[in-house]
């Protein structure tokens, strides 16, 4: 099943030149024109394969991200690119009216999955010893403060999980249970009118995504909700960004099951990290992390048999499926039992078992459409959780074939943003540079 070398040897070429051609300089973009910034979990990828070609420059992209650390703590989902010709995009999403955000970058208001403990761990794994531990003293003081951010400011009835108040901090920001909260709690009525006079064609005009790339708006978020997205955003900014002001008017907060995933296993690395460099986490850190490892099958669906996210406000399932639904494996928190009816999942070729796996959402969801975003296409990104989550709970040959049919998609379609699950025909960015550097980890770890 082992990819040809030759073919294997052409990928890691292409790679590491779609990575250089989007590094900006000690910092890298997920992909020209339509991502010109650094996106936060976009860099943690980005590291993770650029440790196996450059590791001195994998760190810098480590560093170069926790600049835009705030003083409380929270990491930023985008650090904004300070070329003059971005001034609008940096003045769009005003982290700065919130006087713990930093003086001398430009960032967003909210976060993104916190994927950085990961990240810095998998670089430690490919340096010696002594250089592994000044690695991890380096960073062990910023992560330690973001994690006790994240339960300090979004975990506020100390529940074990993370709250987020807007879809882009999920990564996956147009997955159905988001669309869904959004469509009933959080949609505007001069958005909702906009959509039933049909004038959303109209925003088009505006749109960076469609403009910048020309990618076909039926890819994209709808016209719809990407109003519904900027009017939750105009209303943090309203509440500058303040997570206790928010949520005492509103109830669009969801307890995101892929953001916690990814929360549970970086807790697990920032342990190891600390360990390493003799580093001591706080005794309430520690707590904190321990009940998260339970809290997670609270999101276990018996008779679906799959996790679902949870509105923080109604503390419901919101019983969409998604690739998200598979991701507990990657958390390595949850029960051996669980874990093997994710696979059955993961198979089914009724849901997640398509030609080209795994997509964003099943087959049979009522939002399945091969090419929209975050509703039906394969994304390299979930893949390599996954496989990694197959691994960790025995699934070896089961992992080996998703990786292989996760490279073969690459080789097939090239270094794009997202493929279709049905002929693996690629889609939205090309030259994406997670998809890149993850094609290398896949390749060389
Ligand atoms: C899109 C994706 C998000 C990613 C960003 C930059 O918004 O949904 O996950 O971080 O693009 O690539």
């Amino acid at each position: 099943m082992a990819m040809e070398q030759e073919t294997a040897e052409r990928l890691v070429k292409e790679a590491i030149e779609v990575l250089r051609a989007n590094d900006r300089g000690g910092w890298t973009i997920p992909a020209g024109h339509i991502y010109p910034h650094q996106w936060l979990w976009d860099s943690c990828f980005i590291a993770i394969g650029l440790r196996h070609v450059d590791i001195e420059r994998a760190k810098l992209e480590i560093r170069s991200l926790l600049r835009g650390q705030w003083d409380n703590g929270m990491v930023p989902h985008i650090v904004f690119n300070n070329e003059p010709g971005y001034g609008r995009d940096r003045v769009s999403e005003r982290g700065d009216l919130n006087p713990f955000a930093p003086s001398d970058v430009s960032t967003s208001g909210i976060t993104q999955p916190p994927l950085i403990a990961e990240a810095v761990f998998m670089i430690g794994q490919k340096l010696k010893l002594p250089e592994r531990r000044s690695w991890y003293k380096e960073v062990a003081g910023p992560l330690t403060r973001y994690h006790e951010w994240l339960y300090a400011d979004r975990d506020p009835h100390k529940e074990g999980l993370a709250l987020l108040l807007h879809p882009y901090e999920s990564g996956l920001d147009n997955s159905p249970p988001w669309i869904s909260e959004l469509r009933k709690h959080s949609m505007p009525v001069w958005v909702s009118a906009v959509e039933k006079l049909r004038l959303d064609g109209f925003i088009n005009l505006f749109r960076c995504d469609v403009k910048r790339k020309k990618l076909p708006p039926g890819q994209r978020i709808t016209n719809t909700e990407a109003l519904a997205f900027w009017s939750v955003m105009r209303r943090m900014q309203r509440k500058a960004y303040n997570t206790e002001a928010i949520l005492s008017r509103s109830v669009f907060a969801v307890e995101d099951l892929a953001f916690n995933c990814i929360f549970i296993r970086g807790n697990e690395c920032l342990r190891q990290i600390a360990r390493t460099a003799g580093y001591e986490l706080p005794k309430p850190l520690i707590e904190n992390m321990e009940r998260s490892k339970t809290a997670i099958e609270e999101l276990f669906d018996e008779d679906r048999g799959l996790y679902y996210s949870r509105s923080f406000v109604t503390h419901k399932l919101i019983e969409e499926p998604t690739v998200a639904s598979l991701l507990p494996l990657y958390s390595g928190a949850i029960s051996k039992n669980h874990a093997a009816q994710l696979v059955s999942k993961l198979k089914d070729p009724d849901e997640f078992g398509l030609k080209w796996p795994v997509p964003s959402v099943p087959k049979t969801s009522g939002y399945f459409d091969p090419f929209k975003y975050w509703q039906g296409p394969t994304w390299v990104n979930t893949n390599w959780m996954i496989i990694d989550g197959l691994t960790k709970y025995g699934f070896g040959l089961e992992a080996k074939e998703l990786e292989h049919e996760t490279l073969r998609m690459v080789a097939k379609g090239g270094m794009y943003e997202y493929f279709s699950p049905l002929n693996a025909k690629p889609a939205g960015a090309a030259d994406f540079s997670w998809t890149a550097a993850l094609t290398i980890d896949l390749l060389k770890r």
